[in-house]
């Protein structure tokens, strides 16, 4: 499959060259395939929000490259805001991307920016702000005036109204409530279905990246520690606790079952997978819920 972006050896320094100067990451080599939903997870300080702003070039690698399409996104600065719409980036507190007068005015900035007319952009807003279940009696007013939850849909709604091809979220579930994670998060999948998008997630929760990512990377005070299939990566539960990380726990459980002699295939990390195996050595077919 190809690569929609790839980092190759980026390194980045925090406050370079002066007494703070903090290196985030190490020379990290990580590609994201076309049409994925990938998930970045690590323990705090492993470099996931210094990663996900490079990837629509917020920040500049301190060395190596960002590639888009194979392209280096900085191989014109002055064409940096263009990588921008097509990699939309929701950051890790959504609350502080949101800065205008209405959620309305919000929502539309970037596709205003882009040049579209007032007729596309209200359109986009209404699409994007259905899409995330905000009612349309939000939209006039004040951003502040949100609570935390409908902040992070406005701020979602605000990136999907460029419609990126590659949809980039820092923690876009923090904070919500299991149905609230829920619902986004399944957005997010729909989304990637139908624009045949791309989508890098943050996320501390295991069990959501079992649930809704095809791949993931795993980072490691500043390195990648491991990329591959969510199964692949679950498999190795040592290596995820290495890094101060858990499997999610039904992986846990299908893997003691296993060694207690249950035939279960590898690799199972969700609710589903568990019970339609378990099912079906029960002779009960395979349609668990
Ligand atoms: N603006 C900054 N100036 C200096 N150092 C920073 C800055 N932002 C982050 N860092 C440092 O860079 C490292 C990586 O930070 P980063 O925010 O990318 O981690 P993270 O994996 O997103 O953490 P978290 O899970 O807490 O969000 C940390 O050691 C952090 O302290
Ligand atoms: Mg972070």
């Amino acid at each position: 499959m190809k690569n929609i972006l790839e980092l190759s050896h980026v390194s980045y320094l925090y406050s370079e060259k002066t007494p703070f100067e903090m290196q985030a990451l190490h020379d990290v080599s990580v590609g994201f395939e076309e049409g994925c939903v990938t998930g970045i997870i690590g323990h705090t300080g492993s470099g996931k929000s210094t990663l996900v702003q490079m990837l629509n070039g917020l920040l500049r690698p301190s060395e190596g490259q960002v590639l888009l399409n194979g392209e280096d996104i900085w191989r014109k600065p002055k064409e940096i805001t263009s990588v921008r719409y097509r990699v939309g980036l929701v950051m890790q507190y959504p609350e502080y991307q949101l800065f205008d007068e209405t959620v309305r005015a919000d929502i539309g900035f970037a596709p205003r920016n882009m040049g579209l007319s007032e007729k596309e952009t209200e359109e986009r807003v209404r699409e994007a702000a259905e899409f995330v279940g905000l009612s349309e009696s939000l939209l006039d007013k004040s951003p502040f005036d949100l609570s935390g939850g409908q902040k992070r849909r406005a701020a979602i709604a605000g990136v999907l109204a460029m419609r990126p091809e590659v949809l980039v979220l820092d923690e876009p579930a923090a904070g919500l409530d299991p149905r609230g994670r829920q619902e986004i998060l399944g957005r997010l999948q729909e989304y990637r279905r139908e624009r045949r998008a791309s989508v890098i997630f943050v996320s501390h929760s295991m069990e959501d990246m079992a649930h809704y990512c095809d791949r993931l990377l795993v980072l490691n005070h500043g390195e990648v520690l491991m990329q591959g299939t969510v199964s692949e990566i679950f498999c190795d539960a040592e290596k995820i606790r290495s890094a101060g990380l858990f499997v999610p726990q039904v992986a846990t459980v299908a893997d003691r079952l296993r060694r207690a002699g249950v035939p279960l295939p590898e690799g199972l990390c969700t609710v589903e997978s568990v019970s339609r195996e378990l099912l079906s050595l029960l002779g009960k077919g395979g349609n668990a819920q």
